[in-house]
């Protein structure tokens, strides 16, 4: 009987050895577990015929020439289907012990985490951060802001109109206003004035909306801080020290500005703010075509027309007004070459910042 068992063994050594499908390996196991005629159940079955002083000395050995030769028939079986691409065994693997998975953190987005340090650094400035709608009348958007329905200035921010009316209590022109998704955050200077009077000093981040072909630089959809503040005796050196403030905060210290002549209807004089180009550190590059100065934003002394709008006093208040892209300052402050990566939804991106 021992000698039967030991030679079992061996026979299921020699024919594992030969097998190299789960098909075979299957009838071999058949031919040696089988309930009716597997020969170890047979031996098993045949224990009673050996003699009452040897049988736990067989039974041991039975016992355990199945177990290893399980143990040969689960190995085999895991060989055959590593092989072939899928270990089954590895795939139902569960360690109880391993720590839980946990929910990953999220992050906030790059955007939102610049307006948020953009409005700390307005608001120890003495600026309030205030808020209008996306969706707006013609009249907050053009008409309040002197920029007349036949005014070319519409062309340059052609945006989506929105059908339906508004009915507004003011002028001719907004009898029939039709409503805009908001071109910039321009929009909000006549309301800020309206709802908190003047003096004001304030902010306006938020998101805008362009009729716009996109490439690396341009997107339909993006962000504008607009800034504004109108008092009495408020000049153009207001404005520059508050930028100058704005950068060097953002960027670093090494930054300058410079104020040249641009035109928006909304503003009289209209200035254009260059920073100094991060790229060369003013020295001359590509980038800046060569001229160590990038567009930085719109900006310019509060036009008397969009005073009277607002029912602001022109001959006593001035102010003034800029207005710049969140994407562009977030692009210049850590080198992104494309803008459409804000929006994309990209986790590889998001998750950098
Ligand atoms: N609203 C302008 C734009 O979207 C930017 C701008 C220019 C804002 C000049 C201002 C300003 O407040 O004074 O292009």
């Amino acid at each position: 009987m021992q000698h039967k068992l030991k030679k079992i063994k061996q026979d299921i050594i020699n024919e594992l050895e030969r097998t190299n499908t789960l098909d075979q390996l299957e009838d071999i196991y058949n031919r040696y577990f089988s309930r009716n005629s597997g020969r170890l159940t047979q031996l098993s079955k045949d224990i009673k015929k050996v003699a009452t002083d040897q049988k736990p000395v067989v039974g041991r050995l039975l016992n355990q020439i199945k177990k290893e030769a399980e143990q040969m028939f689960a190995q085999a079986k895991q060989d055959i289907n590593r092989h072939s691409g899928h270990d089954a065994n590895e795939a139902d693997f569960f360690d109880p012990t391993l720590p839980a998975l946990g929910p990953k953190p999220g992050n906030l987005h790059i955007l939102t985490k610049m307006q948020y340090e953009i409005e700390d650094i307005f608001r120890q400035l003495g600026f309030i951060v205030a808020d209008g709608p996306l969706l707006e009348s013609d009249w907050y958007n053009f008409e309040a802001l002197n920029i007349p329905a036949d005014h070319p200035a519409r062309d340059m921010q052609d945006t989506f109109y929105v059908a339906e009316t508004l009915k507004h209590k003011n002028t001719d022109a907004q009898k029939k206003p039709k409503l805009v998704m908001r071109t910039h955050t321009s929009n909000v200077q006549v309301r800020a004035m309206e709802k908190y009077g003047v003096p004001i000093r304030c902010i306006a981040p938020g998101r805008v909306y362009r009729n716009e072909a996109t490439d690396a630089r341009h997107e339909h959809t993006f962000y504008q801080i607009e800034g504004l503040m109108v008092g009495e005796n408020i000049s153009v050196a207001n404005l520059k020290s508050v930028i100058d403030n704005m950068i060097k905060a953002i960027l670093g210290e090494k930054f300058k500005t410079r104020i040249r002549p641009g035109f928006f209807s909304f503003v009289e004089p209209g200035l254009e703010v260059d920073m100094s180009c991060s790229l060369c550190r003013g020295r001359g590059c590509r980038v800046c075509k060569h001229t160590g100065w990038v567009e930085l934003m719109g900006a310019g002394m509060v036009h008397p027309n969009v005073l009277k709008a607002a029912k602001v006093n022109p001959d006593k208040y001035s102010g003034f007004a800029f207005g710049f892209g969140l994407e562009r300052l977030a692009m210049i402050r850590y080198n992104i070459d494309d803008i459409r990566l804000f929006h994309s939804g990209d986790l590889r991106f998001l998750h950098q910042l």
